[in-house]
């Protein structure tokens, strides 16, 4: 009889954070400033970041040490299962054997407390008051939200407004640990003013919400920002993922020939999938997939540029796959991966052929979630079902061609909070958008010159 989950003690959880770029097969190239598209240094970046994290952003060093108190809190919920998906092994009648790691039994739901702990405590403990942050679906909103109630600090969210009016609840929850959020674009800045001056009607974007967050930290002396994916330091957290797995797969015996995470900015991915490619690199046949949505579809079909992180260009320019930073996805309901550029460390990855990529509309996003939920009972978020799609692919790819490969992918969060999209999925609301062509081919006519 095969064991269902494979669970590690409190002790084992990762004691360092593993650092992909020492392993990378070309250089990264470096961030730029806004103003001069000069490469940027610390000390651009000191006005909304503590500095330890701005060292973690461009450290060279293999494995770096996770500070005992950020140790203690990620224990609360920490190591996570490893899941052996029987049933759904059975149901699609594939050979292939799929694993996945359980990041949805966090506090918040999903992987984002993995980064949001580390990063409230480096603020924490550079005397920093308050942090605002962006947040899409609700996850990373109420992951930060969570970290500063923990170390005592005041948290300011800004939510992008389609996801704000489809997930109430995440503001609450949000509110039970103590932060304030709002829909953006809001009236509160002079970025979100400006939007909502020219659109009143836009559902909102992550890129608009990192404008309106970034402002409010650059005016604020006792307050930071927190970004919940894309920069290096915030997929360094999340490497206790894929660290975490690898133990867990040994103890089933297992290695994966797929690893398999949806894509926003790239960091459940990255944190599950980086301490693979060392693996890799030695000669171990593993694809690495990292799958997005067709409506917002920055790998497949964006390109690889230096632009902005944010709709008003006040962040630093990041060579990373992109569509364009003036590019407002449509309003799927996978709220989390809305957005416009990858994480550059992903998109490095994807151009050297390290890393996959693949898109899929909503609806069979959908289907799969419900095919995943009536075998192993667990109810995804949106953003998950995207990886959940492309597991039932190569699962039933690896029953066509006679197969037993072995899957593990990324379970990123639960969807207990989006109850009203599989409700208007059920209903026959929910629609696949076109591929918004012209959108993105006027949106990429907007990036900066910088080369
Ligand atoms: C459950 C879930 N999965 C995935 C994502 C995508 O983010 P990332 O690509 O950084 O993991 C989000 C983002 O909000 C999320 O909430």
């Amino acid at each position: 009889m095969s064991d269902y989950r494979y669970l590690l003690s409190e002790r084992e959880i990762p004691k360092t954070w593993y650092n992909v770029i020492p392993d990378l097969p070309a250089p990264m190239s470096p961030p730029l400033h806004p103003g001069t598209l000069q490469p940027a240094g610390p000390q651009d970046l000191e006005a909304i970041f503590p500095h330890a994290l701005i060292e973690q952003e461009m450290t060279l060093a293999q494995n770096i040490p996770i500070p005992e108190p950020v140790l203690d809190v990620l224990r609360l919920w920490r190591p996570t299962p490893l899941h052996r998906a029987l049933r759904l092994e059975k149901a699609l009648g594939t050979p292939a054997r799929i694993f996945f790691k359980n990041e949805g039994v966090s506090p918040a739901g999903s992987h984002k407390p993995n980064t949001a702990i580390a990063q409230a405590y480096y603020n924490k403990a550079a005397g920093v008051k308050r942090l605002t942050t962006e947040t899409g679906a609700g996850q990373w909103g109420s992951a930060l939200a969570l970290a500063c109630n923990v170390f005592g600090m005041e948290c300011m969210v800004y939510m992008v407004k389609c996801s704000f009016y489809q997930k109430p609840h995440r503001r609450t929850m949000m509110e039970c640990w103590g932060a304030k959020c709002v829909p953006s674009p809001s009236d509160l800045t002079q970025a979100g003013r400006k939007i909502l001056a020219d659109d009143p009607e836009t559902p909102g974007s992550l890129g608009i919400a990192i404008s309106e967050a970034v402002e409010d930290a650059a005016l604020h002396q006792d307050t930071n920002y927190s970004l919940g994916s894309v920069l290096n330091h915030v997929l360094l957290h999340q490497t206790v993922i894929g660290q975490e797995a690898i133990a867990q797969m040994n103890l089933a015996g297992a290695t994966p020939d797929i690893v398999i995470g949806c894509c926003g900015g790239g960091s459940n991915f990255a944190g599950l999938a980086f301490p693979f490619v060392p693996i890799k690199a030695a000669g171990k046949n593993i694809r690495l997939i990292g799958v997005e949505p067709a409506a917002c579809p920055t790998m497949t079909k964006g390109i690889y540029a230096y632009d902005f992180g944010d709709k008003s260009g006040m962040t630093p320019l990041l060579k990373m796959d992109t569509l364009g930073h003036d590019f407002v996805p449509p309003g799927i309901h996978a709220g989390g991966l809305r957005y416009h550029g990858m994480s550059p460390l992903v998109s490095l990855l994807h151009r050297e052929g390290v890393v996959e990529a693949v898109s899929y509309p909503q609806l069979k996003c959908f289907e799969a979630a419900l095919m995943f939920a009536r075998a192993e009972g667990l109810i995804v978020a949106p953003e998950t079902s995207h990886a959940i799609c492309c597991v039932v692919d190569e699962a039933l790819k690896a029953k066509e061609e006679g197969k037993e490969k072995t899957i593990l992918f990324n379970l990123s969060g639960h969807g207990h909070f989006d109850m009203a999209a599989y409700e208007k999925y059920f209903a026959g609301e929910l629609f696949d958008y076109e591929y918004p062509a012209a959108k993105i081919k006027e949106a990429l006519e907007h990036l900066p010159k910088a080369s």
